[in-house]
């Protein structure tokens, strides 16, 4: 099984944070945001990873990161050349995949919790793919899920009356037919090629399982966000570190 970090996007809600840096080049806690996913990869074994960035910061991330080595691991790069959504940042993991499934991070989520028990249980599923839920406040700001006694019936992209207070967090497994998928997709009004599309398509086929991540969570996409993130991590005894 292989990582996938996906760093690409524009940061614009964090400008001018984001001004001449990578969002996930950001402190946070007495790191950069990048670091917590890479730890979370690394605490569920997986130590080829490919990171996904845009054209004007890869040279300050392969800096930062180099060839892996001092997390135990080994970086691949690639390049997103225009931010026109996560799937279509994960279709550019294709060749790197080699017909192995993947778990992909966004750059941009924080836990404390390790998510090795959900990559271990995805190890042991015979297909499909496997997501983490979490209860947000926002409901409105997530990928949504909605839920019956078992499963996850279908997912949509911030929604204006959410069904449920469960958000699909960033943090996915799927098998080798993700790229298949990807490439069938159209892209949304907001004209991205949406993750919670894949999802679907996988709910389609009554193969998508979830978890939900139990500790703090949460995304540093916003000044808000970010604030929370560092409170997070300087706060708690961070269980990947
Ligand atoms: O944090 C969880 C949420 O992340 C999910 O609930 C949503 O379903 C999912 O769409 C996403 O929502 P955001 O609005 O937070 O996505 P954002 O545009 O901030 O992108 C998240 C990360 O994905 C970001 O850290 C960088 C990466 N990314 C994003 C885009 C649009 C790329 O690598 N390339 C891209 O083109």
């Amino acid at each position: 099984m292989k990582g996938v970090i996906l760093a690409g996007g524009k940061g614009t809600r964090l400008y001018p944070l984001t001004k001449v840096t990578n969002k996930h080049l950001l402190p946070v806690g007495r790191e950069p945001m990048i670091f917590n996913p890479i730890k979370q990869l690394v605490s569920a074994s997986i130590t080829e990873i490919l990171v996904v960035t845009s054209t004007e910061h890869m040279g300050d991330v392969v800096n930062l990161l180099g060839s892996g080595k001092s997390f135990g691991v080994d970086f691949t790069y690639k390049v997103q050349e225009e931010a026109q959504g996560i799937a279509h940042a994960l279709l550019l993991a294709e060749d790197f995949a080699k017909g192995e499934r993947v778990v992909v991070v966004l750059g941009d989520n924080i836990a404390v919790k390790s998510i090795k028990p959900y990559v271990d249980s995805f190890r042991r599923q015979e297909k499909g793919a496997r997501t983490l839920l979490k209860e947000v406040s926002k409901p409105t700001e997530f990928g949504i899920a909605a839920l019956d006694e078992e499963k996850i019936v279908s997912v949509e992209e911030k929604p204006g009356n959410p069904k449920s207070n469960y958000a699909v967090i960033g943090y996915y497994m799927y098998d080798e037919k993700v790229f298949d998928l990807i490439r069938q997709q159209k892209p949304s009004e907001r004209g991205e090629f949406e993750i919670t599309d894949v999802l679907n398509e996988y709910i389609k086929r009554s193969e998508l399982e979830y978890d939900i991540l139990p500790g703090d969570w949460t995304d540093a996409g916003t000044f808000e966000s970010l604030s929370v993130a560092n409170e997070i991590l300087n706060q708690c005894q961070n269980e990947i570190l």
